[in-house]
């Protein structure tokens, strides 16, 4: 195949941001408050963090390895990668196929949430302290079929338009100005959230570890949570890999990406939690509590309207770099496999997605009594993602890595930035990737599924 063909990142500044565009999204803002609210707080957040030093930025570079080395898309690579006969690693390609289509059927949804919760606060509807107002006007919308599935629509069909442009022209445009505004913004959140009287319990909920609540089943999630949060496991970071250039410096822009994206989620937990103790609203609320909190937050400083729209415009913004990226893979995959034009494939991507999303839209309302393993639609696509088909993908990945294609290959790539410390770095990584990482998912799933 030709190679020069290949779209690709414009620039290693440029790859950087899309990087990072794709890691920072509704993880942050949405899931890792609702995830550390939910599983009991700060020792939620120290297994969070350890997965994320020694399985989430190891495997992180792994993939960018990989998929500079084939510079193909997720299922081709592990196809030109493996040795002779062994063609079967392919399935991990395949296996991010379906975990994109199924975490797009749910987080369409919530980006879809997030757009309407800018109408809504511009409108004031939504400018509450009150945990009961501010819980009805969730349960409202998220109830509501036609709502949901509409702005569900929306996002699906606005950020297919986008993806249809390609690499360079879509994602790397889009995902280029907005980061520091948002960050902004979170940071003036903080500050509103921590003078508030009563903030103090929030810290302490977030920031004093109770080991006691640190259950297998709470390890799984956290582990999930690191590999969701850092877009691992489904071939996204291998697909964007792919499309780096020959000087970009892997494991450094491994570790911007993953420090950058811990300081908006800590950024987040920090606006979140002192709100949601000084204002009586209950941390293990779920997947309402950002959209019930954040609100509040703004309605207690001056200006609060326009701050909140603002808020929501830009998670609205931070939403469609993450969703590019999960596009970017079944799109990717069958634009180069089955010769598709780029349109088509998201085209047919985006009617996938949208098949799925129907029931994940409904989970709230109308669908909402209709549960497999006494899990609604929306949440089993998470779990079966998160949960299951990431960490499986993230231990197949390590073994690929570490026992098949070796450190040959990794050296190799590392040639054009090779200096000591990056040698050092490499070395570390590959062995996390080949001995500490897979054993480490291994049990954690193991234990997590009650299976061992
Ligand atoms: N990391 C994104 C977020 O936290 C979501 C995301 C984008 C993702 N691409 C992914 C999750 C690939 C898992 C796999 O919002």
């Amino acid at each position: 195949m030709a190679q020069s063909n290949r779209d690709g990142f414009t620039s290693t500044f440029g790859a950087l941001v899309a990087t990072l565009g794709s890691a920072v999204g509704l993880g942050n803002i949405w899931k890792f408050p609702s995830l550390t609210g939910s599983n009991g707080g700060a020792g939620f957040l120290v297994v969070y963090l350890l997965a994320t030093l020694l399985v989430g930025l190891p495997v992180m570079i792994a993939e960018c390895m990989l998929g500079r080395s084939a510079r193909a898309d997720a299922v081709t690579s592990f196809e030109r990668l493996a040795p002779k006969g062994q063609g079967g690693w392919k399935v991990i390609g395949w296996m991010g196929f379906a975990a994109a289509l199924l975490i797009m059927a749910f987080y369409s949804e919530v980006a879809g949430w997030v757009y309407a919760y800018i109408f809504k606060a511009i409108s004031g509807s939504i400018a509450t302290t009150d945990p009961k107002v501010a819980g009805v006007a969730f349960g409202e919308l998220v109830s509501n079929p036609w709502a949901s599935l509409f702005w569900q629509w929306v996002v699906l069909g606005l950020t297919g338009f986008i993806i249809a442009f390609g690499v360079s022209k879509g994602i790397e445009a889009v995902t280029r100005r907005l980061m520091p505004v948002l960050f902004a913004l979170l940071i003036l959140l903080c500050i509103r959230s921590l003078t508030l009287s009563g903030a103090g319990q929030g810290l302490s909920f977030l920031f004093m570890p109770d080991f006691a609540k640190v259950t297998p089943a709470v390890i799984l999630t956290a582990l999930g949570l690191a590999f969701f949060k850092l877009s691992l496991g489904m071939g996204t970071m291998l697909t964007y890999g792919s499309y780096f250039r020959p000087e970009q410096n892997i494991p450094a822009t491994a570790a911007r990406v993953m420090l950058a994206d811990l300081s908006v989620s800590l950024l987040a937990g920090i606006a979140i939690f002192p709100a949601v103790f000084a204002f009586g609203f209950e941390p293990a609320a779920g997947p309402s509590l950002v959209f019930m909190t954040i609100p509040a937050v703004f309605t207690s400083m001056p200006g609060g309207v326009i701050f909140m729209t603002a808020f929501f415009v830009l998670t609205a913004i931070a939403s469609v770099g993450a969703i590019l990226s999960l596009l970017e893979v079944p799109v990717a995959v069958l634009s180069e496999r089955f010769h598709l034009p780029r349109k088509g494939a998201a085209i047919a991507t985006i009617g996938l997605i949208g098949l799925l999303g129907v029931p994940a839209a409904l989970s709230q309302g109308t669908m909402a009594e209709v549960k497999l393993f006494g899990l609604t639609a929306f949440d089993l696509f998470d779990f079966l993602s998160s949960n299951i088909l990431l960490p499986l993908g993230g231990i197949l990945i390590c073994l690929f890595v570490g026992w098949v294609y070796g450190l040959a290959g990794p050296e190799r790539q590392m040639a054009e930035t090779g200096t000591p410390m990056n040698r050092l770095t490499i070395r570390t990584a590959f062995f996390l990737v080949r001995y500490v990482a897979p054993l480490a998912i291994a049990v954690v799933l193991l234990n997590g599924l009650k299976l061992f």
